[in-house]
């Protein structure tokens, strides 16, 4: 059966704005994270804590996290929603690939920290500088320091289906790099299909292979990204394997500056017209996140990609 309910990881304001050309204003970054957790999201991931030079859109995270937890009122620097408060319950995740990254997090305060895996050595030596292996040795310490501080940690696996440099990814591979992640103790795992070549079936093929290899669905998250339009199909397979937490990024933003040919994330709005019509709850108001997506595509000066926000906004 479905889920009753599914827990949205919104990941628009870091893996959509890490991907835009033009670096957004830090104040507009945090009024759009407290026009998100208005519109009923309870978990945004923020930022990045990453060397700046790899991604400069993020370099502003230290701010963006101060600005987060002492907003502006008054002044220039005032946001223009003020009236949004961050409800307390909302989390803020971050990522952070190594420990002068989760030291930069702990500093600001952060509760809640990401590291990011590869199951392919081509994504691994472009994304993290390293071999796979190489990054789960850099990830160990990292997890157990955040666990040692009480903080909630997520492991990301990229590439879980195909490639740009490798095509297909072997499942056991994935399966492999998978149990290494969990192993070094991440509370959840997020599948990501980087540069959106999934299919429902390869889907419930990996999802099966995980559940034979004692990775049941109550600890994995999927995150696709829509390059071939597959993402909301890839997402109800999940759902129907018992996957309750699912990525997504509001107006459809995003992708990978380190992986060519991945484009936006599934639409957080057209995830929640299907949840919707599942009856499938989320707490996310449509119309509330829809005007943020409206909102925030006016600050880039592009339309959203997102089928729903634009059938909702052109009503
Ligand atoms: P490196 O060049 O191998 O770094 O990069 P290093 O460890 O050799 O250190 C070199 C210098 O960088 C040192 O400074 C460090 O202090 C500094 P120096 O001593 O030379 O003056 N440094 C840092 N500075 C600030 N913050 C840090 C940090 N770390 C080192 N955290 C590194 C290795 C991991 C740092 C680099 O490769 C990196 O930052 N990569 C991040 C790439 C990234 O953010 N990609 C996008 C996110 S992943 C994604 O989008 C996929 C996902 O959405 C899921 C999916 O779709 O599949 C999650
Ligand atoms: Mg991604």
């Amino acid at each position: 059966g479905l889920p009753a309910r599914v827990r949205i990881h919104e990941v628009g304001p870091r893996d959509g704005l890490q991907n835009e050309r033009a670096v957004v204003p830090v104040e507009v970054k945090a009024d759009f994270i407290r026009r998100l957790a208005a519109a009923g999201l309870t978990t945004i991931e923020a930022t990045s804590f990453v060397h700046p030079k790899w991604v400069p859109q993020l370099a502003d995270a230290e701010r963006l996290m101060e600005l987060l937890r002492d907003p502006i009122t008054e002044g220039p620097g005032a946001l223009t929603n003020p009236a949004a408060p961050l409800a307390p319950d909302v989390r803020l995740p971050v990522l952070v690939p190594n420990e002068r990254g989760l030291d930069r997090a702990l500093a600001l305060g952060v509760r809640e920290v990401a590291v990011f895996g590869s199951a392919t050595e081509s994504f691994a030596k472009a994304n993290l500088n390293r071999t796979v292996d190489e990054s789960l040795a850099m990830f160990a310490p990292v997890v157990a320091k955040a666990k040692a501080e009480g903080l909630r940690v997520r492991g990301y696996l990229s590439m879980c289906f195909g490639d740009p440099w490798e095509g297909p990814v072997p499942v056991d591979q994935v399966v492999r790099v998978s149990r290494a992640l969990l192993g070094l103790g991440c509370d959840e795992l997020s599948l990501g299909d980087t540069i959106g070549v999934a299919t429902p079936g390869h889907v419930t093929a990996l999802l099966a292979a995980l559940a034979g290899a004692g990775v049941g669905a109550d600890r994995l998250a999927v995150h696709f990204h829509d390059t071939y339009g597959q993402a909301l199909a890839n997402t109800y397979a999940a759902l129907r394997h018992g996957i309750a937490v699912v990525d997504a990024s509001a107006g459809g933003l995003g992708g990978c500056p380190y992986a060519k040919s991945a484009t936006g994330n599934l639409a957080t709005e057209d995830l929640v017209w299907m949840l919707d019509g599942l009856g499938i709850e989320t707490g996310v108001d449509l119309g509330l996140l829809t005007a943020t997506s409206v909102w925030m595509a006016a600050h880039l000066g592009r339309p959203s990609p997102s089928r729903t926000v634009r059938a909702l906004s052109h009503k």
